[in-house]
């Protein structure tokens, strides 16, 4: 596919680049190793730093810097909803990582399951999201699985014969974390609504790369990673108030009921979510320049400005994964998934693909002694990698970009593989 001038010309990428220290640091690496974790924007450093500086102390407490990390959580709360489009903050809570969450939800709805016992799980999915809840069988559930056809996608119409008066919930992702696809998750939720089951979606892959409004997905539960989407290493969940208000999730007596503080099992760090905090700043930012606007958001302006900034980064980031797709086909390499660049809206720009008469290890150790940053193996979808005959011990290279990679870098990959194909 031609590459739209207009958007690829007009998105700041430069200006951006600028904003990410570490891209200024290591003026020569190629960060092509996105998916499993982004770089950080300036901002975010100096909100971790300040936090760490001014109060660095337990919440609850009637001292000025205690109440300001009440604050700071508080404040947290509001932008991670403004990023979501969630009716109120909250309905996010904040821990670890992406997994305990799924796992302190998948727990949860174990003990719920009565008639509705059967859970959904794809072959697509990141194993977070699979081996998480085949847990439950433990607790009576029975597992179906909702396949991915061999396109690299999942389709609804499968999942339609699947579902019926004993589905409790579907479990699926937004994006697949190895092979970009994304999935028609309002269709699913749809779906899933009409048989009286819920959904959880797993948001972790797609949350850099496109707008995620949960009002619009209309899914139950959500789920991200804080280092996917430029802050910190940190997770938060979104879940609808009621879903999470009658999740049974363990807490000890004296801390209330009620979302969000249910569902955060102890201390979260605190500096990183102020981190996470600069981060929705930086994507507001973006949505307002983007927008052609330079001032401060209104109240309730940041939704917006952040569904702006995303927009952005999608149209931007389908330029790249084009680009990538024609270089790919044309050093001869087997692609995973769509490899078709002239639909490029159904994806993301992570591409896996192997390279004939090359190992997996050798095509990423010639890029890592080029200044390249990309990864081999199973990419923690082993059920995937087994779908597509892969090896679980070698896998496949997996390409996964994001809104500061710039053509020059692709092309830099490119003169890599060539040096490997014609060798
Ligand atoms: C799609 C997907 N789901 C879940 C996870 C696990 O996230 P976390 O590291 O926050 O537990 C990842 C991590 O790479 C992922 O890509």
């Amino acid at each position: 596919m031609a590459i739209d001038p207009i958007r690829h010309e007009t998105f700041p990428v430069e200006a951006l680049r600028a904003e990410f220290p570490a891209l200024q640091n290591a003026q020569s690496t190629v960060f092509f190793d996105n998916a499993a974790g982004a770089q950080v924007p300036g901002r975010v450093l100096d909100a971790v730093n300040r936090h760490l500086l001014e109060h660095n102390v337990q919440r609850g407490g009637r001292y000025p810097q205690s109440l300001a990390v009440d604050a700071t959580i508080t404040r947290a709360r509001a932008h991670v909803a403004a990023f979501l489009n969630a009716r109120r903050p909250e309905e996010v809570a904040f821990g670890m990582n992406a997994t305990s969450f799924i796992r302190t939800v998948s727990l949860a709805i174990g003990q719920m399951l009565g008639k509705r016992d059967e859970i959904i799980v794809t072959d697509l999915d990141h194993e977070a999201n699979v081996a998480t809840w085949l847990a439950l069988q433990g607790m009576g559930a029975r597992i179906r699985w909702w396949r991915m056809r061999e396109d690299g996608r999942l389709h609804p119409d499968d999942l339609r014969p699947l579902l019926g008066a004993r589905t409790r919930l579907v479990a699926c992702t937004l994006a697949s974390n190895a092979l970009g696809s994304v999935v028609e998750v309002r269709t699913v939720a749809e779906l899933a609504h009409a048989a009286g089951a819920e959904l959880f979606v797993d948001a972790v892959h797609y949350g850099p790369h496109g707008p995620i409004d949960v009002q619009a997905l209309g899914c139950d539960y959500l789920v991200c990673s804080g280092y996917k989407i430029f802050a910190p290493h940190m997770g938060f969940l979104w879940g609808r108030y009621a879903a999470l208000a009658a999740l049974p999730t363990f807490r000890e007596d004296f801390i209330p009921d009620e979302p969000p503080g249910k569902i955060e099992a102890g201390t979260f760090i605190y500096e990183n979510v102020a981190g996470m905090t600069a981060a929705v700043d930086y994507l507001g930012a973006l949505g307002r320049r983007l927008a052609g606007r330079s001032c401060d958001p209104e109240p309730d302006g940041l939704q917006k400005d952040c569904h702006i900034a995303m927009q952005g980064i999608q149209a931007y980031e389908r330029t790249l994964s084009s680009a990538l797709l024609d270089m790919l086909h044309a050093r001869g390499a087997v692609i995973y998934g769509s490899a078709d660049a002239s639909r490029v809206n159904e994806r993301v720009p992570t591409v896996c693909f192997n390279l004939p008469g090359r190992s997996p290890a050798e095509v990423v150790t010639a890029a890592a002694d080029a200044g390249i940053g990309i990864r081999d193996g199973h990419m923690y979808a082993p059920r995937l990698m087994q779908r597509l005959g892969l090896a679980l011990e070698t896998g496949a290279v997996r390409v996964s970009l994001s809104h500061y990679n710039t053509l020059e870098e692709i092309d830099r990959l490119d003169a890599v593989l060539e040096r490997l194909t014609a060798g």
